[in-house]
């Protein structure tokens, strides 16, 4: 590691801004420069907050030669678009889940971060969650044995004013509703676990919000190698209840709810339960990504950014790893739009 300080700064100071100026404090070599916002009583009350400076004009931020590196949280559907404005100024990028909304925008992106050698990565928070890590560790060492299958189940609640801000389940900038939004933290962490999807089924609806996009999705999928899952997904559960996320290997079964261990029932080792896992989490609170895990768990994928860069390598949740669970949505999506079956 070099002695060099990693100026930072934030496009879209609304309610994930705060998780990312905390996390880039907490770094040793980064510091939180600017802020940017359209709105400038957002973009000025960010940067007073975080002692940064305000902006309005992103071109204007990016003329800086104190940054380094933009943190893209604006609406997810111009994240890209923003994104490759960022790496045509030499600058890195990190965008908040989802990385974008299309793959033709996530492309160009990808695009965009070969073509100015600059890093495109995303951040995921709970991949960076040491029950997550742990169960992936316990994958790739087979001591799950084989994996046979993986469900996740996201019950959770978003009200109607919630939808009402004017991007939040819209085809445009949120580019879906309770899967590409909310959904997605799971949704990454069970393809990161299962594998390549091959094949989806799915449906999608919107049964209890008046919104273009979905508060309800249901997909089947089969896995590369033949391994099953189910994904089931919703914002309109009667006030929301904890994530669960579930592994099936020949040698144990693994069960997390709301974020915190369920079961633990694996070959060789002592069974642990937890009737009561699942009392904390984003299951009605738009604001869940606020709490202190998710902020360590930032440090880490914003850290891991500041290492790629200095070590000349690829950030572990690069543009194309941070693709892969859009492109899973999307395919739901298209499944219930057609009724078939869709093939990745
Ligand atoms: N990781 C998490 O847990 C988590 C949690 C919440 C939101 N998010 C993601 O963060 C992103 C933003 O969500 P939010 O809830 O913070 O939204 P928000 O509506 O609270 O804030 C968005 C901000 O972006 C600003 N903005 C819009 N267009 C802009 C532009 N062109 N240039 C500069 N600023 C612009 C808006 O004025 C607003 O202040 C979304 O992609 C969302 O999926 C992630």
């Amino acid at each position: 590691m070099s002695n060099k300080t990693y100026g930072f700064g934030l496009v879209g100071c609304g309610v994930i801004a705060p998780t990312h100026a905390e996390a880039i404090m907490r770094l040793e070599n980064a510091e939180l420069r600017g802020v940017c916002d359209l709105n400038e009583e957002a973009a000025k009350a960010c940067a007073a907050e975080y002692c940064a400076q305000p902006h309005t004009d992103l071109a204007e931020m990016l003329a800086r030669e104190d940054i380094d590196i933009v943190n893209i949280l604006t609406p997810s559907g111009l994240h890209a678009r923003l994104g490759v404005q960022c790496a045509d100024a030499g600058k890195h990028v990190i965008c908040t889940k989802p990385i974008d909304i299309t793959l033709e925008n996530i492309d160009a992106l990808i695009a965009a971060g070969e073509r100015n050698d600059v890093k495109i990565a995303a951040t995921h928070q709970n991949r960076s969650y040491p029950i997550y890590e742990k169960i992936r560790s316990y994958i790739d060492d087979g001591r799950l044995g084989e994996i046979l299958y993986g469900n996740t189940f996201v019950p959770w609640y978003r009200s109607d004013e919630y939808y009402s801000d004017g991007w939040h389940g819209t085809k445009k900038l949120d580019g879906g509703g309770a899967l590409i939004n909310q959904s997605i933290h799971y949704i990454d962490l069970l393809i990161w676990f299962m594998g390549r999807v091959e094949r989806i089924y799915g449906f999608t609806d919107a049964l209890a919000h008046d919104i273009e996009t979905e508060d309800m999705g249901s997909a089947v999928l089969k896995f590369e190698g033949g391994t099953h899952g189910i994904i089931q997904g919703s914002t309109c559960t009667h006030n929301g209840m904890p994530a669960r996320i579930e592994i099936h290997g020949t040698k144990g079964n693994v069960l997390v709810v709301g974020d915190d261990l369920a079961l633990w029932d694996v070959e060789g080792e002592e069974r642990f339960e937890d009737a009561l896992a699942g009392k904390k989490g984003g299951a009605a609170d738009p604001k869940g990504g606020m709490q202190e895990n998710a902020i360590v768990s930032h440090v880490r994928q914003i850290g891991d950014v500041i290492a790629a860069v200095e070590e000349g390598r690829e950030p572990v949740l690069n543009g194309r790893e941070a693709r892969r669970a859009v492109e899973v949505i999307l395919s739901i999506y298209k499944s219930s739009e057609t009724g078939q079956p869709v093939a990745l």
